[in-house]
């Protein structure tokens, strides 16, 4: 049974996934190789390479059974294809692989952890998923499935817990040897909490602790866990369902979460400090990180959201993306967010202007195209002079664009899609309350034919969209109500015509 749902899937990923031309995806962020792909699964180096798995249908561009799709890289910017590596063919998992984790056993196997979906019928007729924590050990290719699988049940859950939310396994291997492991459950409250399992190797885990409860204060179910120690601090990250808005920090569905804190490493419990949002955008849910062996942790996020699927209809050939890999840091208890070194070496053709004046709408030679990094630094505001709006509109031709625009006397910026040429009564619009300085403002545009990453003064936030408008619209123009003094840097990006499929 085995070999059957992975080979279909792999054959018709091949014979699919090839059909769709370079210039139909991003240059140098992941998709699926076909069909639909959400939450990023597995991020590790493993034998001198980066791999990331995905949620994966490879079928339609929809969510269906989940299987795992598989890509990897030696710069976390150039991504080639590998083939699916799981697919729901186990009585444990016929519902389907969901999200899970990576690490490189001490014998040099790539051991997964993902959670296994089993479709119970329960006495009133409902069908509801029971989750369980499965292992697949694999060479970076092919992964078999652990015959002592399922390795946590509803046995290891503490009372109240419920056995139809617990998923999303993130495995790492701590300095004495020994593995821990963070899972998002439901306890009774309805809402969320993170419970922590050890073991010595592995494959054998039991129950530590509940790290972190929600208490219903942030969303309810917390999803996609991960834990690290960054800056002196402990990070945890997770993805809740069901928010509610908080002012401009957390917004209204599906969100992201950061707390920032100490560990009790006896008790096993997060003691927190600070909380904030992770991403201020539209699109960007359930991040992982790795550690990279240069000892930076880069995060990686599924660049759509539950509640804004709909940009993309099912006709497309695939849908999702990844954001690009984000380094963490962390200041002042904050996060900080700043798109990977690596992407410098992409850079072409810079053009530089310095101190111009922009007042009303404003073109400037060089300054265009869908794969882009455009860096802008407002000046601060001088007695006298000042401004009441200011724009950048991007993906930009007669008939769309999209703008991210500011309003100093309330530091709120906007990113508004609206006329991407989307024809779904979707999410189009974020603001985002800037912090930090609040009369200069730095901002870090990241263009890649189909979204845009914004970073706000030096990561202190981040604004991630996708937008689908066709490429012939690649202008990018400035436009100021009142008079804006600002730097502009802009490079054009260039992965020199590798598309991932191994054709330049
Ligand atoms: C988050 C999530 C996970 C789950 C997966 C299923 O986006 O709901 O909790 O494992 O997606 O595809």
């Amino acid at each position: 049974m085995e070999k059957d749902r992975l080979s279909r899937a792999r054959e018709y990923e091949q014979q699919y996934g090839s059909q769709i031309a370079p210039l139909e995806r991003p240059m140098f962020h992941v998709t699926p190789m076909v069909g639909w792909m959400n939450d990023p699964n597995g991020f590790s180096y493993y034998k001198g390479e980066y791999h990331l798995f995905y949620q994966y249908h490879p079928y339609t561009s929809h969510w269906g059974p989940m299987h795992w799709g598989h890509v990897v890289s030696k710069d976390l910017l150039h991504w080639e294809f590998r083939p699916a590596a799981l697919a729901p063919d186990q009585p444990y998992d016929q519902g389907g692989c969901f999200s899970g984790s990576a690490l490189t056993l001490p014998d040099g196997r790539h051991l997964l952890m993902y959670t296994g979906v089993r479709l119970e019928q329960q006495d009133n007729g409902r069908t509801c998923e029971v989750q369980t924590q499965c292992l697949a050990v694999g060479d970076g290719t092919d992964y078999e499935k652990y015959a002592g699988n399922p390795v946590l049940d509803e046995h290891d859950l503490p009372e109240g817990g419920s056995r139809f939310d617990f998923r999303d396994p993130k495995i790492w291997q701590t300095e004495d040897g020994t593995y821990r492991c963070v899972i998002g459950n439901r306890p009774a409250d309805g809402s969320g909490q993170i419970l922590l399992y050890t073991s010595p190797d592995g494959f054998h885990w039991s129950y530590k602790s509940t790290l972190a409860a929600n208490q219903d204060r942030i969303g309810k179910m917390w999803e996609c866990p991960d834990l690290f120690q960054l800056d002196g601090k402990w990070v945890l990250l997770t993805s809740p369902q069901d928010m509610l808005p908080q002012g401009f920090e957390y917004h209204n569905g599906n969100g992201t979460l950061c707390l920032i804190g100490r560990y009790d490493e006896e008790k096993g419990q997060l003691i927190e400090e600070y909380q904030q949002s992770i991403d201020y955008g539209i699109d960007f849910y359930a991040p992982q990180t790795v550690l990279t062996p240069d000892g930076r942790r880069v995060m990686i996020a599924w660049m759509q959201n539950w509640d804004t699927c709909s940009i993309r209809t099912p006709e497309e050939k695939w849908a999702g993306q990844m954001s690009i890999p984000r380094e963490l840091e962390v200041r002042d208890g904050r996060l900080y967010q700043r798109p990977i070194r690596e992407l410098e070496a992409l850079r072409t053709d810079p053009v530089c202007y310095k101190d111009i004046l922009i007042s009303g709408e404003v073109s400037l030679d060089g300054v265009k195209g869908r794969t882009v990094d455009l860096e802008l630094t407002l000046h601060p505001e001088k007695d006298g002079t000042g401004y009441h709006k200011f724009a950048v509109r991007f993906a930009q031709n007669d008939r769309y664009w999209t703008s991210l625009s500011y309003h100093p006397q309330d530091h709120i910026l906007k990113i508004d899609r609206k006329f991407s040429g989307s024809r779904r009564a979707s999410i189009h619009q974020r603001r985002c309350l800037v912090r930090g300085e609040r009369d200069g403002l730095r901002l870090r545009i990241i263009l890649d034919r189909y979204s845009a990453e914004i970073f706000v003064n030096d990561g202190e936030q981040v604004i991630t969209a996708t937008l689908y408008t066709e490429l012939e619209a690649d202008q990018i123009t400035f436009y100021a109500e009142g008079d804006v003094e600002l730097d502009v840097v802009k490079y054009g990006l260039d992965t020199g015509g590798f598309d991932g499929l191994g054709r330049t």
